[in-house]
């Protein structure tokens, strides 16, 4: 067999292969422009951006643990404006396809930002971070309400240039993930991202209390791949968009299962931390394992119980 069609297709935007950096995992995709170039991957997903520059919750943040990484920070970030600045442009040269994170206080926010948005160029789409767990305004409380759900995606597409992708990042800490992918599909968005991180907490035993001020914090890495797998393939089943798989993936491998599930692109997150190149190997390593499994394109991954959606 001759080479592989890697490309993926989100809505009005092509991106030439499936494996994206995660939001919050690879910084605003120029941290490390010394050892890889973050043009070769499919798309870089920026740390969210909020209207507001954000300092983050107080420490401590992070907790490494035996299978995973519970994280608190925040949503830390440079605020939109200091990126639209100092980060877009140098992205932008570089050829970077970008897709901006994006959060907000209130549900009319997101459109205000986007707006501001279509002022600049270089950027390829946004991801809407409606499932931050560590903040007390929008996050989680947005992300799990299908009402707000529809009402955030139909403002944002209603200023979204046509050719620009609308991703919308969902909670896996509900009852009925599909519920919300259906609102998101409904109002018009582009792409699901699945799974944001999974609510957990650390006890410091000394103390008696949780470790983290805000007791919850989000959980990610490798322990959380089934349960991301799980809902790709709840998702899958509800809706005919593409659906960005996250959660875990620290192989190709696991890139092969989220294909499997019905996945049609992934995002790299917290292994990144450790090898920060690791999205670059997976590329390559995709169309090997894509030959060698006779298949085309990572579509004919897909699990034929899903159809061809
Ligand atoms: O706390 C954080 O900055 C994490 C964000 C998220 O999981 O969306």
């Amino acid at each position: 067999m001759k080479g592989v069609d890697l490309s993926v297709q989100l809505g009005p935007v092509t991106f030439a292969n499936p494996i994206f950096t995660a939001s919050g995992t690879w910084g605003y995709g120029l941290d490390f422009v010394d050892l890889v170039d973050p043009a070769a991957l499919g798309a870089v997903v920026t740390k969210t951006l909020t209207a507001v520059p954000r300092r983050g919750n107080p420490q401590p943040r992070v907790r490494e643990l035996r299978h995973g990484l519970l994280n608190s920070i925040g949503l830390e970030n440079v605020g939109l404006q200091a990126f639209l600045r100092e980060k877009l442009p140098a992205l932008r040269e570089r050829g970077v396809r970008t897709i901006l994170s994006l959060a907000a206080r209130e549900s009319g926010e997101f459109a205000t930002m986007v707006a501001e948005l279509t002022r600049h160029e270089g950027w390829q789409g946004v991801e809407l971070n409606l499932s931050c767990p560590n903040v007390a305004e929008g996050g989680l409380d947005f992300g799990r309400d299908p009402f707000r759900i529809r009402e955030i995606v139909d403002s944002v597409r209603q200023v979204l240039p046509a050719d620009r992708a609308l991703l919308v990042k969902l909670t896996p800490n509900v009852t009925s993930i599909a519920d919300l992918a259906v609102a998101a599909q409904d109002a018009g968005a582009h792409a699901i991202s699945c799974i944001n991180t999974v609510v957990g907490l650390e006890v410091d035993l000394e103390t008696r209390r949780p470790v983290f001020p805000r007791a919850f914090a989000g959980y990610s890495g490798p322990a959380i791949l089934p349960i991301a797998l799980a809902k790709v393939w709840e998702v899958a089943r509800a809706v005919d968009l593409p659906i960005v798989g996250i959660g875990g993936i620290s192989s190709v491998e696991d890139v092969l299962r989220f294909l499997v599930v019905g996945a049609g692109a992934v995002q790299v997150g917290t292994a990144l931390f450790a090898r920060p190149t690791l999205a670059h190997d997976l590329v390559k390593e995709l169309e090997e394992s894509l030959i060698t499994r006779g298949c085309a394109s990572p579509m004919q991954m897909r699990c034929e119980e899903l159809g061809r959606s």
